[in-house]
């Protein structure tokens, strides 16, 4: 069984959003107060989830990621990630997190069947990190990240979003870092999702310039060497790695988008199905859930909503920017 949308792409990548609370208060993502946040009965149960998760994996989905908000602050997600590592037809389960709780969690994370962390870190400075957390501590993520790694959560990923005149002066630092840690490296455009997003989007640096960043940053003998295809699930197109193996990918979802090859579904904090992180039509899970609806019926009602995937996004459409979505709900 395969899930292929109206445009002939193969779905078999679900993102799924378990809170969209957070520890961290990212400019770029959310509101300063928690006006955004959800009650608790209006997130999915672990029971909704492994359902819904269960039907899409009979439909082709193989790989999810759990996201947030903050996914490590939805009580007991270990254990809604070792079901879901235990279902048939998937092959991983990886997180997104800003890695506050790893030091905590990572050990037994790995031991539930995780496979893999993606990482936010922006800088590497306390004070600029402060700044675009609204008060968050830089050392705490820095310990998150060795217990990932010493937690063999293999590769560990880490997300740097780059915004003009406020992080893009330490991309050298972060290539060393990368390197120095044997992790992977995104450097992610911003994107005018929701009313922070939108405002982030003043900052937007787009690829061609952060690459040439990266380049005028090497060293001697220090290259990048370019690749295509990719390492993962996902549009980030990488394009080289170092000598050392350190791999540098972007993820240009503006500058240079990657619609075509988009391979994902998502679900958001309050059980919406969404179609595309950069247009607005979704569909309500919950509500189907809450009234009894039949597995034949959500495998159908699944079916009929990858039919409703629209061909690419809609950042570069004025009209739209700004969308409906916030990241805070659907966790980038
Ligand atoms: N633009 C780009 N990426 C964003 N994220 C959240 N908000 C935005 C935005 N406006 C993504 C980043 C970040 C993760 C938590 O969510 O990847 O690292």
């Amino acid at each position: 069984m395969a899930l292929i949308d109206s445009f002939g792409r193969k779905i078999t990548y679900l993102r799924v959003s378990v809170t969209d609370r957070c520890n961290l208060k990212c400019f770029y993502c959310r509101v300063g107060d928690d006006r955004m946040v959800v009650e608790s009965q209006e997130l999915l149960t672990f029971e909704e989830l492994t359902r819904v998760i269960r039907i899409f994996s009979e439909l082709g989905i193989e790989k999810i990621r759990i996201t947030g908000g903050e996914p490590l602050l939805r009580k007991n997600v270990m254990t809604l990630i070792r079901d879901l590592a235990k279902l048939p037809g998937i092959s991983e389960v990886s997180l997104s997190t800003n890695a506050l709780l790893l030091e905590r969690f990572a050990h037994d994370l790995a031991h539930a069947g995780l496979r893999r962390v993606n990482i936010s870190l922006d800088s590497l400075k306390p004070e600029t990190f402060a700044r675009i957390t609204r008060g968050g501590q830089v050392d705490g993520v820095l310990r998150g990240i060795k217990a990932a790694v010493t937690a063999g959560l293999h590769p560990v990923k880490v997300n740097m979003v780059v915004m003009r005149g406020v992080n893009d002066d330490e991309i050298p630092d972060m290539v060393a870092f990368a390197r120095d840690h044997g992790l992977i490296l995104r450097f992610i455009e911003t994107m005018p999702i929701g009313e922070a997003g939108l405002q982030a989007d003043v900052n937007h640096m787009p690829a061609a310039e952060i690459l040439a960043k990266v380049q005028s940053s090497l060293g001697r003998g220090e290259e990048l060497v370019a690749e295509s295809g990719g390492v993962g699930n996902g549009p980030a197109n990488y394009f080289g790695h170092l000598p050392s193996g350190t791999a540098i990918g972007i993820i240009s979802a503006k500058s240079r988008n990657f619609c075509a090859s988009c391979n994902r579904m998502r679900i958001s904090s309050r059980g919406a199905l969404v179609f595309c992180l950069g247009s607005s039509g979704q569909t309500d899970l919950k509500g189907s859930l809450r009234s009894g609806i039949s597995d034949a019926e959500l495998r159908a009602l699944i079916v009929r909503s990858v039919q409703l995937k629209p061909s690419g996004h809609m950042f570069q459409n004025e009209e739209q920017e700004g969308l409906g979505h916030w990241m805070s709900r659907l966790g980038g």
